[in-house]
């Protein structure tokens, strides 16, 4: 059995979007709202670090390691989450020191995290570093993998799944959402499995090739389905990764995404991210303009937050 602490507020709503689906004549548009999950403006890794800080609490852990980019949303919830539940954080970020801390990294320093710069190559071994010296000195570290993406973090949106069959009568046809680390889709595409919900899981992939992903995804689904109590085997080939609309690589924000980001916000209200939901919501919309589609499917975007970084520096004067 997983155990699990209470942290995000679920189930995360679900919205028509009536009016971007009229702007795009496309089919039936639905949205389900983890950018509301509510831990420090909330998203994806809030589902993933309930499981992953009962793992850590299991294992007497007092010191939550973890890594990412300079604006990393799975670092800023771990470090928000880690303030929650008395747990000290250090994050390993991959970057320079900006002379300014904006947008996450502002909300890392806010939560208390403590933070170590590496040269994005070395990533790797900064962070053994860092979790050997907190070992060495007593600190009881307990590491959270790249974007919460093990086989316990994925479980989440297994889980995630079932609640999302619970809300809505029909399973909708598709579900689009970014797709990087693989945990996310991981876990939607065991829980598709364990819970019987019809939908077809498509990730948008933000930064690696599909076939990366693809393999990924599969062994990962895997691990998440045995960790749920069942055996089960998800051939690469069936994990439906789309990776047409990696732009001009991580973090780049390109005039798919600036678009994407304006259309949710001006037809519907809604806020995307310029790394993430922006450059999934820009595949989807460009899905449904080739007619990728048909008119009487309903596709549910599942938005996986990320919305502090449109108040990152390097996007503001891009998107204004
Ligand atoms: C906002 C947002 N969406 C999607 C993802 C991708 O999720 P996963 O790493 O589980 O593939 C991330 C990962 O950092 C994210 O921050």
């Amino acid at each position: 059995m997983l155990s699990k602490i209470h942290i995000a507020h679920l189930p995360t709503p679900i919205d028509e979007l009536p009016t971007l689906s009229a702007e795009l004549g496309g089919p039936r548009l639905l949205i389900k709202r983890d950018d509301q999950t509510g831990l420090a403006f909330g998203g994806n890794k809030t589902r993933k670090l309930e499981y992953l800080l009962a793992q850590a609490r299991d294992a007497d852990a007092r010191l939550l390691i973890t890594a990412g980019a300079g604006q990393s949303n799975h670092c800023r919830q771990t470090a928000a989450a880690a303030a929650r539940f008395g747990f000290d954080c250090t994050l390993v970020l991959a970057g320079q020191e900006p002379e300014t801390a904006t947008a996450n990294l502002l909300l890392d320093r806010l939560v208390g995290a403590e933070i170590v710069w590496t040269e994005p190559e070395k990533r790797d071994q900064a962070l053994q570093a860092v979790f050997e010296q907190a070992d060495e000195a007593g600190r009881q570290p307990f590491l959270i993998p790249y974007g919460g993406s093990s086989k316990v973090g994925a479980a989440a949106y297994a889980i995630a799944i079932q609640e999302l069959s619970q809300q809505l009568p029909e399973a909708p046809d598709w579900i689009v959402f970014a797709s990087s680390s693989g945990g996310t889709q991981a876990g939607l595409v065991a829980g598709k499995r364990l819970f019987g919900v019809g939908s077809k899981i498509l990730g948008v992939s933000v930064d690696e090739p599909g076939k990366v992903l693809q393999a990924r995804v599969a062994g990962l689904a895997r691990e998440v389905a045995g960790v749920l109590g069942k055996k089960a085997a998800f051939p690469a080939e069936e994990i439906l990764v789309n990776d047409n609309y990696t732009g001009e690589g991580y973090g780049v924000m390109g005039e798919p995404e600036r678009e994407a980001i304006h259309i949710f916000a001006r037809k519907e209200g809604i806020l995307l991210d310029p790394v993430y939901t922006g450059r999934a919501a820009a595949g989807l919309i460009d899905l449904i303009r080739q007619g990728f589609f048909s008119p009487e499917e309903t596709i549910l975007f599942w938005h996986t937050g990320g919305t502090p970084a449109l108040f990152a520096g390097k996007y503001i004067d891009k998107l204004t």
